[in-house]
């Protein structure tokens, strides 16, 4: 069956951003949040964990800033601001901690558990502490 002039535009356009989605997840920085991520780290000669899913939309829904967890320290400031472009927390946070940075495993944790954890012990709902809460096999 023939394709419509229509259908042709379509499938051209479908392509275009396909190739954009892949230079997107490639090269450079993003500045819009995918709306779930399959976090997963390279944590040498750890028993690997499963990889974690994380949605953008949920925390957005629950009114989370942006600026709760994308940082860029100038001294004690984060002068990151949302519609700039954001890094990978590995870019910064490596394998070793270094001077005041954690490392990416702990990076995460600190994070993630550490404001669930936070906002239940002031008795608000939150998100998991529990390791299969976050690792869950899918
Ligand atoms: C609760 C924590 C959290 C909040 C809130 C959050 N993000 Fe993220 N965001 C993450 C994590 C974790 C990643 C994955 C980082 C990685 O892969 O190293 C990420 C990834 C991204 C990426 C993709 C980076 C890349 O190159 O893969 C963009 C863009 C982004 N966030 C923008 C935003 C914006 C804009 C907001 C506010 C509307 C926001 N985020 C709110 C935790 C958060
Ligand atoms: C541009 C570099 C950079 C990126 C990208 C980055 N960090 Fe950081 N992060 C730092 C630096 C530098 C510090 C130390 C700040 C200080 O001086 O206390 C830090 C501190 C932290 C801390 C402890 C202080 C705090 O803010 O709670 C946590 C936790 C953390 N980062 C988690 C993350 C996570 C998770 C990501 C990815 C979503 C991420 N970071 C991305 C540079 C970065
Ligand atoms: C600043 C606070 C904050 C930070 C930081 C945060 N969360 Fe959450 N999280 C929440 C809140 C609030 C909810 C929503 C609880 C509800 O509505 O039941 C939530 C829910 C969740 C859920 C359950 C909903 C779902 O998507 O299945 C998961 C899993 C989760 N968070 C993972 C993470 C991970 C992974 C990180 C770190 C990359 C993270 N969170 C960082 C506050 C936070
Ligand atoms: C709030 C979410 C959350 C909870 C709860 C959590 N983690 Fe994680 N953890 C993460 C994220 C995000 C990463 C980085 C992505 C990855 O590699 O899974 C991570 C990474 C890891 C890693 C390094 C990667 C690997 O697979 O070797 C280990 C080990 C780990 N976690 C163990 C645990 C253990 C043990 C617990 C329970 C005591 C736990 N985590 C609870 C979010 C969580």
């Amino acid at each position: 069956m023939a394709l419509t002039r229509g259908c042709r535009l379509a499938y051209v356009a479908g392509l275009f951003l396909g190739v954009m989605g892949i230079l997107g997840a490639h090269g450079g920085s993003l500045t819009e949040p995918p709306a779930v991520s399959l976090l997963k780290i390279p944590v040498p000669g750890s028993r690997q964990k499963p990889p974690v899913k994380f949605s953008h939309r949920v925390h957005e829904a629950r009114r989370v800033a942006c600026t709760q967890c994308h940082h860029e320290y100038q001294g004690k400031r984060n002068v990151w601001r949302e519609g700039q472009p954001v890094d990978k927390c590995q870019a910064c946070h490596g394998l070793k901690p270094e001077a005041r940075r954690l490392d990416v495993k702990n990076a995460y944790h600190r994070q993630c558990k550490g404001c669930h954890r936070r906002l239940r012990q002031q008795g608000r709902q939150a998100g998991p502490i529990e390791c299969q809460g976050c690792h869950r096999p899918t």
